[in-house]
């Protein structure tokens, strides 16, 4: 089979790009080695800033967000037994988040897709992708027990951080930026109305913790957990014990306590691979970068990765240049850097390192307080947290 642009996973990023393709007349196929109730149902971020909302509101994906969705127009910041809220649009020039889960996004992407895009195969593993210096890369496949080639155009890896695409490109011509955090999170849902209305994000000795949501009526909570942990040491009555001592405060707070329906333990990196294009072979998402969560930039750097490339196939099939698609790893660098940042700002402010000194904590206070107290340091939180502007979608 052939295509013009073969899209390895159906995540976020690879399910929003066919969409954007699509709309622009550009033919894609997408190749997803999970079947869809699990893709659908993978618990992930929470978090779109409003560049993502206005991108997937453009391309139709906007009904159920803007029904279901909740816009948060603050955040909390809990530390040393003080809470300060964060006023995002008052300190952005009117900017706001929406609370909405990954798996709405992905249930929605995966619903227009099906009504009338291209091909979107579930249980269609890539195994590698060859060729891709040549003018026809290839996406060798598992289907059904049989294996099978797709040969494309372009190739786009969008299988996130265990993907294969990322081997396309010889060791020689990339390079790969990380750093690992000695502490992961335990995340977990509970079936009960979150406590505040807004996220909290608590700094404690004992180790951070964020009051999340997915509904008025679902919490969605995380524990700053050791290495390696496992959720079966975490039984529900502990999990609890250990929010509400995380997020003592002097004001009034009550954690309101409800049945825990899914427990994981999510370890924490820092990862770019440069560039994100090597000949017709180019990679977007967690296929090219991860953060750590506590920026909530994941899925939200996919979004801009995939749209910013959308606009450049549009440009090459409109122009004939390849002006836009050259320069778009650099372009996505810049600001996967800037989230890259954010992200590590965010974990190393927020979370107690084992063995961390107490001058160090004594750091990260006085940076806790300076935001607080300080609308400019504030309004750099506010202004990373909501996200630079995205460019419109093609
Ligand atoms: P993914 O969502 O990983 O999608 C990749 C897709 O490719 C998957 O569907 C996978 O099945 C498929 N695939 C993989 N290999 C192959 C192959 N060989 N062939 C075909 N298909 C393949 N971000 C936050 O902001 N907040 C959070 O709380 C948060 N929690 C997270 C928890 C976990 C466990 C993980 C892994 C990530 C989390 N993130 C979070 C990050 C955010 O969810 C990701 O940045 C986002 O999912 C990126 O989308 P993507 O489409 O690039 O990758
Ligand atoms: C969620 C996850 C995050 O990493 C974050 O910073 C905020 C919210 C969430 O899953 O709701």
């Amino acid at each position: 089979a052939t295509t013009t642009v073969g899209i390895v996973g159906g995540g976020p990023a690879g399910l929003l790009l066919a969409r954007l393709l699509h709309r622009c007349g550009i033919d894609s196929v997408v190749l997803e080695s999970r079947d869809r109730a699990y893709v659908e149902h993978r618990q992930r971020a929470g978090v779109l800033e409003q560049g993502t909302v206005d991108t997937l509101r453009a391309c139709g994906a906007g009904e159920r967000l803007d029904r279901y969705g909740l816009v948060h127009h603050g955040i909390r910041l809990r530390y040393d037994g003080r809470s300060h809220r964060i006023d995002l649009p008052a300190l952005t020039g009117g900017r706001s988040v929406v609370v909405y889960a990954q798996t709405e996004v992905v249930k929605d992407l995966i619903g227009l897709q099906l009504a009338g895009g291209g091909p979107l195969v579930f249980g269609a593993r890539a195994l590698a992708v060859t060729g891709a210096d040549t003018a026809r890369p290839v996406i060798h496949y598992a289907h059904e027990g049989r294996e099978h080639t797709l040969t494309c155009d372009y190739v786009i890896g969008c299988d996130g951080f265990h993907g294969v695409t990322r081997d396309a490109v010889p060791t020689g011509a990339r390079r790969l930026y990380e750093r690992a955090y000695p502490y992961s999170w335990l995340g977990v849902l509970a079936d009960v109305p979150p406590s505040c209305d807004e996220l909290v994000y608590a700094h404690s000795e004992r180790g951070f913790a964020l009051f999340s949501m997915r509904s008025p009526t679902v919490s969605r909570l995380y524990l700053q957990v050791p290495n390696g942990t496992d959720p079966a040491d975490w039984p529900d009555e502990r999990i609890w014990e250990e929010l509400d001592a995380r997020s003592a405060t002097d004001g009034p707070w009550e954690l309101a306590r409800g049945p825990i329906t899914a427990k994981s333990v999510l370890p924490m990196r820092s990862v770019v691979t440069e560039p994100l294009r090597y000949g017709r072979v180019l990679l977007a998402g967690d296929a090219a970068h991860i953060v750590p969560p506590a920026g909530a930039k994941g899925l939200n750097l996919a979004v801009s990765d995939v749209t910013e490339l959308a606009r450049a196939f549009a440009h090459l099939k409109e122009t004939g240049s390849g002006e836009l698609l050259d320069g778009w790893s650099d372009a996505c660098l810049r600001r996967v850097w800037r989230a890259e940042h954010f992200s590590y700002f965010m974990t190393t402010t927020l979370h107690t390192a084992p063995g961390q000194s107490t001058f160090d904590t004594r750091l990260q206070l006085a940076q806790l307080d300076r935001i607080a107290s300080s609308p400019h340091a504030a309004a750099e939180l506010a202004e990373n947290y909501t996200g630079v502007p995205q460019a419109p979608v093609p």
